[in-house]
């Protein structure tokens, strides 16, 4: 066995779920099998506990890891942090410089707050905007974090259907008495916003949203919503925490010429770093002053550095340019691969944030043994491709050439009807579904 498994083995009785976040549980990729564990990663490769070295075409580090891992002139930035001392009495200058470059990106802005993760900084953006409109509801589209602000949207009138809308997001310990605090509404369905905003309006605290996830906005959709949003006197949020930095440097809200009251951002802002923002109109933002919102390491100087490091990089480089040149590259090689191996996919998602999924009744399985065959190839590999500043030509190059191996076996696996059989583990475990 190998030891990241065994160490995960050990974990499951110290952590409970064995890790701190969701996404990186073993059982989503390849349960039994998957490295779990990392001793060093630099550019695009991880080595395992092993020493075993795979080149990572999955997440990149939850999509944080923009430049690719351990950065060179990231960590040189970082090591001067570390070495002038990451906390003291006094505050980092750095927090006020980043502040200006944050401004200077987004000239809508006028204040900005900090945080040190995207759940937090979203339910500082939560807090804000019930603090300015002294109002408690808050409708909003798409995940934003594990705080009880956005879980109270999973509470039922009946507990026995706790957790229906959000499947996987269990609201237990979330107080009842938030229920009915959160209006879901879907992406690109205006209507069902327009319907929140007649029945709620008066009551809104905010309208929060990704401008765009895996599609992006229908013509005129994020136009509606800031229009509904300012007359109803809701704060409208933009949760940038993944679309930020990806098709342009700043908030892709910018690309779709719709601004909101406030953007959050944290991920990519500091390329596995932790570092989370929330940018706002000074009306909006003052309002942090009417409430409590401070925590000790929120003041410390490597997040903000690293941040710093980060943006001036992605815009001297524009780095932006690159993931979406990797992201046409891979999903140019995925629909070439399936073609020619006639294996049913589909492609979504934006360019640097790309999903793989295969069109059979079985795709779960096909993803588990597509990750295997990719794994004994050498990748990091799962149905999804986050670009990095480290993915470079050649590696898509090589990366292609193996998914021209596997691709194949999939198929075959579907005419023969033999996918179980090809598994060596169990059938991975998908995302956000209870593991108990
Ligand atoms: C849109 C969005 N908001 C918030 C979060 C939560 O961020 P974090 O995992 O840093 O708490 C995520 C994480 O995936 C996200 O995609």
């Amino acid at each position: 066995m190998q030891s990241g498994q065994k160490l995960y083995v050990k974990a499951r009785q110290l952590i409970p779920g064995g890790t701190q976040l969701l996404s990186k549980r073993p059982e989503l990729f390849l349960p039994g099998q998957w490295p779990a564990y990392y001793s060093r990663a630099k550019g695009a490769v991880v080595w395992d506990l092993d020493g075993t070295a795979y080149t990572d075409v999955s997440s990149s580090g939850i999509s944080s890891c923009v430049l690719g891992f351990a950065d060179a002139e990231l960590e040189e930035a970082v090591i001067g942090a570390v070495r002038a001392g990451p906390m003291t009495t006094l505050n980092c200058p750095e927090e006020v410089e980043l502040a200006e470059l944050l401004i200077e990106l987004h000239p809508w802005a006028e204040m900005v707050r900090y945080a040190r993760s995207g759940g937090e900084i979203m339910a500082v953006a939560a807090r804000i905007a019930r603090a300015a409109t002294g109002r408690d509801k808050i409708a909003f589209c798409g995940y934003h974090g594990w705080h009880d602000w956005y879980l109270a949207a999973n509470l039922a009138e009946d507990t026995a259907l706790d957790g229906h809308l959000l499947p996987g997001l269990l609201p237990n310990g979330v107080p009842r008495g938030l229920k009915g605090t959160m209006l879901p509404f879907r992406y690109n369905q205006v209507d069902d916003l327009r319907a929140i905003v007649a029945a709620h309006g008066s009551e809104l605290a905010a309208i929060v949203m990704e401008p765009t996830r895996s599609t992006g906005p229908a013509p005129g959709f994020l136009e509606e919503v800031r229009a509904l949003a300012t007359r109803c006197g809701a704060v409208l949020i933009f949760d940038e925490v993944t679309s930020g930095w990806r098709l342009n440097c700043g908030g892709i809200h910018m690309v779709h010429g719709v601004n909101p009251d406030m953007a959050a951002f944290a991920k990519a802002m500091s390329n596995g770093y932790a570092m989370a923002a929330v940018i706002g109109v000074r009306s909006v933002m003052e309002a942090a002053q009417t409430s409590f919102i401070s925590s000790t390491y929120w003041t410390e100087k490597i997040g903000p550095v690293a941040a710093l490091a980060s943006i001036r990089k992605y815009r001297r480089d524009s780095v932006h340019e690159h993931q979406i040149a990797a992201g046409t590259r891979v999903r140019a090689g995925w629909i070439e691969a399936a073609k020619s191996s006639a294996l049913p996919i589909k492609v979504n998602g934006i360019l640097p944030l790309l999903n793989l999924s295969i069109d059979h009744p079985q795709s779960t399985a096909l993803g588990t043994l597509f990750t295997q065959e990719m794994l004994d190839r050498g990748y990091l590999a799962a149905p999804k491709f986050n670009s990095t500043f480290a993915h470079t030509p050649q590696v898509i190059e090589t990366y292609m050439r193996d998914v021209n191996e596997v691709f194949p076996i999939l198929a075959a696996a579907i005419r023969r009807d033999d996918i179980a059989s090809r598994l060596r583990g169990p059938v991975k475990h998908s995302d956000f579904q209870r593991l108990t």
